[in-house]
C-alpha cells in the first residue's frame, strides 16, 4: 500500500453557528486520484478551502509529506506544493492566456528559464491554450477557461492538486475532456483531490473516494467499490 502524502485528521470547520465540516479524516495516497463526492451543501468546498488555508479550522490536523501545514498561511501552503485550482470563472478575463499562466508561478522563487520551461509543458498539454496564448482569457470557452485554471495551478509546481467541481457548468463532452486531462496529469505522477457533484464521472477516474454528507464522511472505498455501493447508486447515481 502506498503511504499517504496528505492526510487530514478530525477536521472541523464552522461558519458562526453552522458546523459545515464535523470532524472528518481523509488520506490522499501519493500518485492517486482521491474523489470527495457529495450533494450540494455537504461541506466539500469548505474542506478544500480548509486544506488551502482559506477558512479557519475549528479543529483538526493537516499533514503533508510529514509536515504539519495546518497553521500555515495560504501562500505558504501553495509553496509547500498543495495547490488548489481556481474556479474556472476566476480566470483573469482582461489578461491574456499567457499572462494568466505566468501568474500561476507567482509563489515560486526559481529562475525565469524554469518557468518558461514549465509554460512550454503546459502548452504541450493544452495545445488550445497555446493557440490562444496572446488572446484575452475572457474570450475562451468555459472548457478552455477550466483548462486555463488547471494550467495556471500546474505553473505553481504542485505536488498535490485540489480541484473543486471542475465539471460544473460544462457540456458533457467537455466534461469528458477535463476528466481525461486529469487522468493524464495523474498518470504523470501528480496526486489529485477531486471534489465533485458529478459522482459517477469522479468515481470512475478515482483510485479512492469518500462520500460526504452534511459534514460527515459516510462511506469510503475504491472508486469501483463506491460505484457498486447500493447507497451511492440510490443517492447519487439515480440507479
Ligand atoms: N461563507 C459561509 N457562511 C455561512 N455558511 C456557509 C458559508 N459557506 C458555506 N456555508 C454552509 O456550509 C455548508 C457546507 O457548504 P459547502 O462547503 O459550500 O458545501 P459543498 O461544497 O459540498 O456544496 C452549507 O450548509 C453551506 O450553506
Ligand atoms: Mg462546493
Amino acid at each position: 500500500m502506498t503511504a499517504a502524502l496528505l492526510s487530514v485528521q478530525g477536521l472541523e470547520v464552522r461558519y458562526g453557528p453552522i458546523e459545515a465540516v464535523k470532524g472528518i479524516s481523509l488520506a490522499l495516497r501519493a500518485g492517486e486520484i482521491t474523489a470527495l463526492v457529495g450533494a450540494n451543501g455537504a461541506g466539500k468546498s469548505t474542506t478544500l478551502m480548509a486544506l488551502s488555508g482559506l477558512v479557519p479550522k475549528a479543529a483538526g490536523q493537516v499533514l503533508f509529506d510529514g509536515q504539519d501545514i495546518g497553521q500555515l498561511a495560504p501562500h505558504r501552503i501553495v509553496r509547500t506544493g498543495v495547490v488548489q485550482v481556481a474556479e474556472g470563472r476566476a480566470t483573469l478575463t482582461t489578461l491574456t492566456v499567457r499572462e494568466n499562466l505566468e501568474l500561476g508561478a507567482y509563489t515560486r522563487r526559481d529562475s525565469a528559464a524554469e518557468r518558461a520551461n514549465d509554460l512550454d509543458r503546459v502548452f504541450t498539454m493544452f495545445p488550445r491554450l497555446q493557440e490562444r496564448a496572446s488572446g484575452l482569457a475572457g474570450n475562451l470557452s468555459g472548457g478552455e477557461q477550466q483548462m486555463l485554471a488547471i494550467g495556471r495551478a500546474l505553473m505553481a509546481r504542485p505536488r498535490v492538486l485540489l480541484l473543486d467541481e471542475p465539471s460544473m457548468g460544462l457540456a458533457p463532452i467537455v466534461v469528458q475532456e477535463i476528466f481525461r486531462t486529469l487522468r493524464d496529469i495523474n498518470a504523470q505522477g501528480l496526486t489529485i483531490l477531486l471534489v465533485e457533484q458529478n459522482v459517477r464521472q469522479a468515481l470512475k477516474i478515482a483510485h479512492r473516494g469518500y462520500v460526504l454528507e452534511t459534514g460527515h464522511i459516510v462511506l469510503e472505498g475504491s472508486g469501483r467499490e463506491l460505484l457498486d455501493e447500493p447507497r451511492v447508486q440510490q443517492a447519487y447515481l439515480g440507479v
